[in-house]
């Protein structure tokens, strides 16, 4: 568990709303956008009872396995886009410079190690009729999760797998949230754009798309991937399950 009062003064100035339980922390953040919290409050839970993932999934991870957190940014339409790429660059990055190796980003925003998901983005917009009123960036990392007996022992990692010593979620949601500060007045620039992108751990490979069998050919500076399928057509996908193979 994390304790709350060290929360608010480790995160300060930020605004840090602290739950050790709580349906999702991004149906909290989307009520607090609402009710004009300021940009960069952020809600962090240890369990969630109604956590959602990408496409309509659920999320679940055991009481303090798991960094479980959403940041509200208050940023123009025209960042909307970045935003998506920022959760997944920013645990990358962060993983990256703990000297972990083998890290990267799964189109659109997994984030892996070895090929396993270790983490996963959930952006989501508000809008005021047809103005954003602001965006929130959910992330939840697998930091000492055990999925030795789960369905998912092929397919996810957890942070704590690959490090020899004990982590710390603190110091881990710290680093995560400098590498967002780090980039946040950054969102459109095209060094945003190249550094996801050349984290992307599957342009040039083979993929599955909705059952079909496509190449990978880039990405957009709007996050689509670039799909050629067995004519050589090209195909933007905006949103969606890609397997590697
Ligand atoms: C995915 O890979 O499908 C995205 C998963 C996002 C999960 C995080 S956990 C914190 C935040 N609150 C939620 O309800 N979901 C996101």
């Amino acid at each position: 568990m994390f304790n709350p009062h060290v929360l608010a003064a480790e995160l300060h100035p930020r605004q840090v709303r602290y739950f050790p339980q709580i349906a999702s922390t991004n149906d909290l953040a989307l009520t607090l956008l609402n009710q004009n919290a300021p940009n960069g409050t952020i809600v962090i839970a240890d369990e969630q009872t109604k956590g959602r993932g990408r496409l309509g999934r659920t999320w679940y991870a055991m009481p303090g396995t798991s960094l479980l957190f959403t940041v509200i940014f208050r940023l123009p339409q025209s960042s909307l886009p970045r935003l998506t790429m920022l959760g997944g660059l920013a645990v990358c990055e962060t993983l990256q410079q703990m000297a972990i190796q083998d890290v990267g980003i799964k189109w659109a925003n997994d984030v892996q190690i070895r090929g396993r998901k270790v983490a996963g983005v959930l952006p989501e917009a508000a809008w005021d009729g047809g103005t954003l009123a602001g965006a929130i960036l959910g992330i939840g990392v697998n930091v000492t999760v055990d999925f030795a007996n789960s369905p998912f022992r092929d397919t996810a990692i957890s942070v704590q797998d690959v490090s020899d010593t004990p982590l710390d979620r603190l110091d881990l949601l710290k680093r995560i949230l400098a590498r967002l500060d780090a980039w946040a007045d950054r969102l459109e620039s095209d060094r945003l754009f190249e550094a996801w992108r050349d984290n992307l751990n599957m342009i040039g490979q083979y993929v599955t798309v909705e059952g079909r069998r496509c190449k990978a050919v880039r990405v957009d500076t709007d996050g689509a991937l670039v799909i050629s399928d067995e004519n050589g057509v090209l195909q933007r996908v905006l949103a969606g399950d890609i397997l590697l193979g």
